[in-house]
């Protein structure tokens, strides 16, 4: 046996992993880990399911001690590597010094914040997706950090849900497409590498599925549907090489997924064969006794260790209750070894045996200030951005804005550095986020001239105030404006009295899309409602800049709005992207990813929906069809839809047979022609209908995208292959495959602007 040298700082100290003779680690991780492993007393394996959250919980002294005395596998929520590197130190000189792993919620960057996951999505640009989880992954390695709570990838459909605004929107296949982007670029090419950290996907399973949209309730779902619309995204994050899972802190038809053993074995690790470390959310064992299926802390841990929760997330559970389950025998202690493996082995993927300081590095290469300008990428998070806004509507050409003239900004979130950074911000710092004031200014320079005036608050209302503000962020979330409403409209009149066009900057601070965010109205608060009421009765040409979390029921400000632009939370260089956009310098290109209801009572409401017996149709009103009778039943805006500056065009669809057999690819072309003035980029989306199937299918679900760009007046033909594999799904046995039949294949621009053909699958 000959030692294993440790690299860096750690070289220095004492080694106490060993390696076969004439073995590289590499190709000896299992028999490390067992070596290790068979060192280990029952309390160091137990410390090792501790992820611990750096908090008001413990002292940083004790949770020293509690480290250097084997009691801690990880920790999360400390971000720098001075926080971090003491703890490294104290695992360091642990019996054992097995390395810590540091954790934090990396959802749409480190330091530079990128778009909110919605905006990421709108995008449907997997390059620009790429970029912003590479980047959050250099940046939040260079701050220390081994691994993300990300991608959150739960499909939802159910806007009153406050995190709609992490995930990717509604669709199965966007999202796994995203999915496995967020994961490519968290983990690179190594998730070893200095530069990269190991992605948890999360909340397995079905999170965004919580029963009247209300954070943390219950979920009770069809067997087809859970494998056919709401698991294949995080299967994708999965098949893309994720180290980790995060699981949900919901039930699943009755069993909570933290206990849920057909979930966490039979599916995770028997069905889909995955590897890897599960985690736990936070204090979700300790919550099994609210669910009302553990009668206290102890029956709580063993349920979770037995359903294959590797790591337990800051509650004392395991820790407390562990050791006397394993010595009384209703936990097998190699159970215990089991989830002691995979934290171990996720340490060895991480490179922290090769070297605990591998994103930590030399104390003497600290950044002197963690928050400095040079540590940002202020131009890709200005390029992400831009792409990642959606135009809803543009009459008679408002936009884009001519840079002359006086424009009136006004609304409260014009000057909202926070709210611009959107839930979720890990280490992101609002002082350097681009406000859209700031924005503007900056874009017009001397060229024209910019008015100011608040507005409104963001609500005016008590309860929501308190809870908005409540201490979970460290500061004042929403600052209220204590003039009287009509004061405030006011000002805001002057200022447009004074200018040619208004740009009315409204819609939801940032803490009203979070986790425990949930909506009974998806509405524009009333004082921003006053607001957009007073400034359409001047008559001028108003801009309607919308930022929030989620799909906001909109048809209001649509008919007063001359131009519509969805900007949901941009990130640090939001201003600049949204300036960029409003003067024409970048056209925007974005698609929505989720549907805009016309009001909250249509929820749920999603384009992909199963064919019923008596569809509505539109425009064919009638009795006794699927349909409200007191407003109108389809969408105020549909999925897959988003304007440009310019038009386009696509052609009838071309298929290359009108048979498809099994093991053949078909084609199915148009021809995109750019029909306006200007160059512009647009999503051409392909959506299949399965004519007659076994079971009622979807009416259509998209199964391919292309992005391109065009110069004013090209033309492109863009051809999608077509193969068995678009056409299966799971049938009520839950086997998947594809049945023969008629197939409708629809290429368009969104999910109802499109052309159709039919095929059939032999
Ligand atoms: C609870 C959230 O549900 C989860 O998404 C997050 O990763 C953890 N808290 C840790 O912050």
């Amino acid at each position: 046996m000959k030692k294993l040298y440790l690299l860096g700082m750690a070289a220095a100290l004492a080694c106490p992993y060993t390696l076969a003779e004439g073995t590289a680690p590499a190709q000896n991780k299992e028999a490390f880990i067992s070596d290790l492993l068979s060192r280990m007393t029952l309390d160091e394996k137990i410390g090792q399911l501790r992820l611990i959250s750096i908090g008001p919980d413990m002292t940083h002294e004790q949770i020293r001690k509690e480290i250097a005395a084997g009691r801690i596998g990880g920790t999360f929520n400390s971000v720098t590597r001075p926080e971090n590197r003491p703890m490294q130190d104290a695992a360091m000189n642990s019996r054992l010094k097995i390395p810590m792993f540091f954790a934090y919620d990396v959802i749409h960057g480190q330091r530079t914040i990128f778009p909110i996951g919605l905006g990421l999505a709108s995008s449907w640009d997997m390059d620009a997706i790429a970029v912003s989880a590479r980047t959050a992954a250099r940046e939040a390695a260079a701050d220390s950090l081994d691994m993300t709570f990300g991608p959150m990838v739960d499909i939802s459909r159910d806007p009153r849900w406050g995190r709609s605004s992490e995930g990717f929107g509604e669709d199965t296949y966007l999202v796994s497409r995203i999915a496995k982007v967020m994961v490519q670029g968290y983990q690179g090419k190594d998730v070893s590498a200095p530069d990269s950290i190991m992605a948890a996907v999360k909340h397995f399973a079905l999170y965004g599925g919580v029963e009247g949209g209300r954070d943390y309730n219950t979920v009770d779902m069809s067997p087809t549907r859970m494998y056919q619309d709401y698991l294949p995204p995080y299967r994708a994050a999965l098949d893309a090489g994720a180290g980790g899972v995060m699981v949900a802190l919901n039930s699943i038809n009755g069993v909570p997924a933290t206990s849920n053993t057909w979930l966490m074995q039979d599916l995770l690790r028997r069905d889909w064969g995955f590897k890897g470390l599960t985690v736990s959310d936070h204090g979700a064992i300790l919550e099994l006794v609210k669910h009302g299926v553990a009668r206290d802390g102890r029956e709580a841990a063993k349920l979770a260790i037995r359903a294959g929760i590797d790591l337990s997330m800051n509650d004392m559970v395991y820790g407390k209750e562990l050791p006397g389950l394993v010595k009384a025998g209703e936990v097998p202690e190699s159970q215990i070894d089991s989830a002691v493996r995979e934290v171990l082995a996720t340490k060895y993927d991480l490179g922290l045996f090769a070297d605990p300081y591998r994103r930590l590095g030399k104390a003497a290469d600290d950044p002197q200030d963690v928050n400095a300008e040079s540590r940002l990428h202020r131009q890709d998070a200005r390029a992400v951005a831009r792409r990642s806004m959606v135009l809803l509507k543009n009459a008679k050409d408002t936009l884009p804005l001519k840079k002359a003239g006086t424009i009136a900004l006004v609304g409260p979130l014009a000057d909202a550095p926070i709210d611009m950074m959107g839930s979720w911000s890990a280490a992101g710092q609002p002082t350097q986020s681009i406000t859209l004031l700031r924005g503007l200014r900056d874009a017009v320079g001397n060229q024209a001239q910019v008015l100011y005036a608040k507005g409104a608050n963001v609500t005016n209302d008590r309860n929501s105030l308190a809870f908005l503000n409540r201490i979970i962020f460290d500061r004042t979330e929403v600052e209220v404006d204590p003039r009287t409403p009509q004061a405030m409209i006011d000002e805001a009149l002057k200022a447009a009295a004074n200018a040619d066009v208004i740009v009315a900057a409204v819609g939801e601070s940032r803490g009203m899309s979070h986790e425990s965010a949930s909506r009974t109205t998806l509405d524009i608060p009333a004082p921003q409602r006053a607001l957009l009421t007073a400034l359409r009765a001047t008559g001028k040409p108003l801009v309607i800049v919308l930022m929030n979390g989620r799909p906001l029921s909109l048809v209001r400000e649509t008919e007063q709005a001359d131009a519509l632009l969805e900007t949901w939370f941009t990130g640090t260089e939001g201003g600049h992207a949204i300036a960029d956009v409003l003067f024409g310098d970048y056209n925007p290109s974005g698609k929505l990813p989720v549907t805009f209801p016309r009001s909250v009572g249509q929820v749920p409401m999603y384009y992909s929906h199963l064919t019923i017996g008596r569809p509505f149709t539109p425009g064919k009103a009638g009795n006794y069809t699927s349909q409200y009778f007191d407003e109108d039943t389809t969408p105020l805006f549909p999925f897959g839809y988003g304007l440009s500056y310019t038009t386009f065009d696509v052609s009838d669809v071309h298929l290359s047979s009108a048979r498809l057999k099994r093991g053949d690819t078909l084609k199915a072309s148009v021809t995109v022609r750019n029909t306006g003035k200007r160059d512009g980029e647009t999503v051409v989306q392909l959506y299949l209908h399965d004519v007659a199937a076994s079971m009622a299918r979807p009416i259509k679900e998209l199964k391919n995208f292309e992005k391109v760009f065009l110069k004013a007046g090209e033309r492109k033909e863009v051809t999608f292959n077509l193969t068995e594999e678009d056409l299966k799904f799971y049938n009520t046995q839950l086997q998947y495959a594809a049945e023969a039949g008629d197939f409708d294949v629809q290429i368009g621009l969104d999910s109802q602007d499109v052309k159709q053909a039919r095929f059939e699958l032999l």
